[in-house]
């Protein structure tokens, strides 16, 4: 059985997997492989390991088996066609929940409080200057975080809300039994509140055709002017062109960004822009979860080609 890496990965089960498949390939660019090198890769191959970046349909799949994603997000694999010519899916979830919940603090926190703009600034002028307004930014105590998708990734940046003084509400496709919304301290609400009554808003749900462009011209007039807005869902949750057009014209909103509609193009008007936080995907990008990840991904890769049940197989 044929296994194929698309990216060379740290802390895959090395002994193991060489144990499982005669044939282990590993394409590293150095980058995401383009669309024909994916299909070139994918020849012959019984097995993929493949990246968020990696997007696999029924055709590019041609001779695969089971395709292991490192990442918690399949939006770039066709779920369905893949599922329909008995294709197994796996992903790697659980394990970069605590750190992608990081990274939306580390947003939620720099954006309120301004801290990408002022470290800029210092930057340019060399120096260090206290002022009564001198990048002066949001309160964070007592300011209410809406949450967007309470799954396993939206409740633990809750969880990490009540030491910082904030409320917390959310929505969801369920609502969460009452236990758990009384241990997050979290208050369910519908769309529309969750867009008006934000201060903060994080974005925590998977890309589907419910969630695409959740947040667009409109729902973004309906914001607060003042409230901070991050992603680090999927780009495609939220319209970006919407989204520029609203940041130009409301220099007090502001938001912080870890996705984009179009990776791994960013539109360079969104980079410039002084209340915009961009950054490149890093998630996920904590050197032990990353580890985690690719051993998990090893061992789903291992588990199918000796015919076991895979562990984190991601079903329709
Ligand atoms: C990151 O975006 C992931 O889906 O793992
Ligand atoms: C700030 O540095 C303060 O002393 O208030």
């Amino acid at each position: 059985m044929k296994l194929v890496l698309t990216r060379a990965l740290f802390g895959l089960p090395e002994e193991e997997l060489r144990k499982a498949f005669t044939q282990i390939e590993t394409v590293e660019k150095g980058r995401p492989l383009s669309h024909e090198e994916l299909k070139e890769a994918l020849r012959g191959a019984d097995v993929v390991i493949c990246m968020l970046n990696d997007r696999i349909d029924g055709a590019t799949a041609s001779n695969l088996k089971c395709v292991v994603t490192y990442s918690v997000g399949t939006n770039h694999l066709n779920v369905s066609e893949l599922t329909a010519k008995g294709i197994k899916i796996a992903h790697t979830p659980d394990v970069l929940t605590e750190a992608t919940a990081n990274t939306a603090w580390a947003l939620l926190l720099a954006v309120a409080r301004r801290l990408n703009e002022a470290s800029h600034w210092m930057r340019e002028e060399g120096r260090c200057d206290f002022g009564p307004d001198v990048f002066v930014g949001h309160r964070i105590e007592g300011a209410t975080l809406g949450i967007l998708g309470m799954g396993r990734i939206g409740q633990a940046v809750a969880r990490r809300a009540a030491p910082f003084g904030m409320k917390v509400i959310y929505h969801n496709r369920n609502r969460l039994p009452a236990a758990t919304e009384e241990a997050l301290r979290a208050r369910y609400v519908s769309a529309e509140e969750l867009i008006m009554s934000s201060d903060m808003l994080s974005l925590h749900c998977p890309l589907t055709s419910d969630t695409r462009h959740f947040i667009n011209e409109r729902s973004l007039s309906q914001m607060k002017s003042r409230s901070v807005l991050v992603n680090t869902s999927r780009g495609a949750v939220v319209d970006e062109t919407a989204l520029i057009a609203h940041l130009k014209r409301n220099p007090e909103f502001r938001v912080g960004l870890d996705v984009y509609e179009k990776e791994p193009q960013v539109p360079g008007e969104l980079l410039r822009l002084p209340n915009a936080f961009c950054l490149p995907h890093v998630g996920s990008a904590e050197r032990e979860t990353r580890a985690r990840m690719a051993q998990i991904c090893g061992e789903e890769a291992i588990r199918f080609a000796k015919g076991q049940p895979l562990r984190y197989e991601h079903r329709i």
